[in-house]
């Protein structure tokens, strides 16, 4: 049922496609077939498997847009963004973190995977190696593979709170250099986050061995145990990565956005220009405007707040009774080792049997992974609470 849906390419004397763009899939995207499959056979599937909220856009966004729309002409905009929205977001920085942005340091982007690609063209050469925790977020390591890059992944444990310290970051570095490193927090698979003091910790360490550093702050506002730090705050020279897509529950909407050191303004501006001329007018429009939608938004989160209560206490007592800490973003990653060797087929036989999809660790650790599952509970309360119920009943079927 989660078999790839990647077909043998068809014989072609004239064309053939680029080793580079011979990247693993997005497995998660295979989830996501496998159980509309299910549907369209009249099966009932709670989804808990992609990252992605179950709430609109911000009404605020969607009547700037609507607004927009009706007015007629949708132009291209600046390279960087639309300078309003680009100030907008600098005093959101200042209203979050209480950091003083000069909004020519911040680029509008098409959502944040448009970041990594800009980022990743204007910082490094190909053959650089850059370190990311094990397991991630799958795109860095297949995005940088694409762009020549290196990624190496460092493994990250209990001892870090599941974050990358220091020590190992030196230690990847003294075995051979490394260029960068990028890290998330709130993390996407594991929803562990990096207290203030182990971000700073880690940034010096990384600037001190001339190593670039990337924030990933997609999930910053989606913060239970305790509130993101943002690397803008630590480093001038930190690159930051964040979007509309989760916090603004605004992922189709493509739309996110950077920060990036003075040196790095022209370089991605340049680059826009070329890849893209300009971001969706439409979406950087309702962006700008989803600022003000917020306390709609903080609604939107007190329900992950139940639904993460929900899981914490529900998923023990199901018998799931092992899962790393549930600090930020909306994901839980359970170790599931005491069921399976195999989470892949772990996940197929759930999807079949309890009619809930949640994603294989293997996406985000090809070593490690086949022993955990990713939870996604962004969805509506009531059907994470029946998931729970559905999955404890499972277990006890065998
Ligand atoms: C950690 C992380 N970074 C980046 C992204 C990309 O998001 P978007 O391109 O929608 O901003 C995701 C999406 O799930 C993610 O989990």
């Amino acid at each position: 049922m989660l078999d790839s849906p990647e077909r043998p390419a068809k014989a072609n004397r004239r064309l053939s496609a680029s080793l580079r763009s011979d990247v693993p899939a997005f497995m998660v995207m295979d989830v996501v077939a496998a159980a509309a499959r299910l549907e369209a056979a009249g099966k009932r599937v709670i989804h808990m498997e992609i990252g992605q909220p179950a709430a609109a856009a911000p009404a605020t966004a969607i009547a700037a847009a609507r607004a927009a729309l009706a007015s007629g002409r949708i132009g291209y905009t600046q390279s960087l963004g639309v300078p309003s929205l680009r100030a907008r977001i600098a005093r959101h920085c200042a209203e979050r973190y209480g950091s003083d942005i000069d909004p020519d340091r911040v680029v509008v982007t098409t959502g944040s995977s448009a970041g990594f690609m800009l980022a990743f063209l204007a910082m490094f050469e190909p053959g650089d190696r850059i370190a990311i925790e094990s397991p991630c977020y799958p795109p860095y390591r297949n995005v940088l593979a694409a762009l020549g890059c290196e990624a190496v992944p460092i493994e990250v444990t209990a001892a870090t709170r599941f974050a990358l310290g220091p020590e190992a970051l030196l230690a990847a570095h003294r075995e051979r250099p490394l260029k960068g490193v990028l890290v998330a927090s709130p993390a996407n698979p594991t929803g562990t986050m990096m207290t203030a003091d182990a971000l700073a910790a880690l940034i010096r360490a990384a600037e001190g061995e001339g190593i670039a550093f990337i924030s990933d702050e997609i999930y910053h506002g989606l913060d239970y145990a305790f509130a993101a730090q943002t690397a803008v705050n630590v480093s001038d020279d930190a690159v930051v990565i964040n979007s509309f897509s989760k916090y603004f529950c605004m992922t189709g909407w493509r739309i996110g956005w950077m920060v990036v050191p003075d040196c790095l303004i022209r370089p991605i501006e340049r680059l826009q220009q070329n890849l893209a001329i300009s971001v969706p007018t439409l979406s950087q429009v309702a962006a700008e405007a989803a600022f003000e939608g917020r306390d709609e938004m903080e609604a939107v989160k007190h329900g992950y707040e139940d639904n993460r209560r929900i899981m914490v206490e529900g998923l023990p007592r199901a018998g799931f009774d092992s899962f790393l800490p549930v600090d930020g973003a909306f994901y839980l990653y359970a170790d599931v080792s005491r069921f399976c060797n195999d989470s892949h087929d772990f996940a197929r036989r759930m999807l079949e049997e309890a009619g809930v999809a949640a994603t294989p660790g293997a996406d985000f650790d090809p070593v490690h992974g086949r022993h955990f599952i990713r939870f996604c509970y962004a969805g509506a309360t009531a059907e994470v609470r029946e998931a729970v119920e559905r999955l404890g009943a499972w277990l006890k079927r065998g």
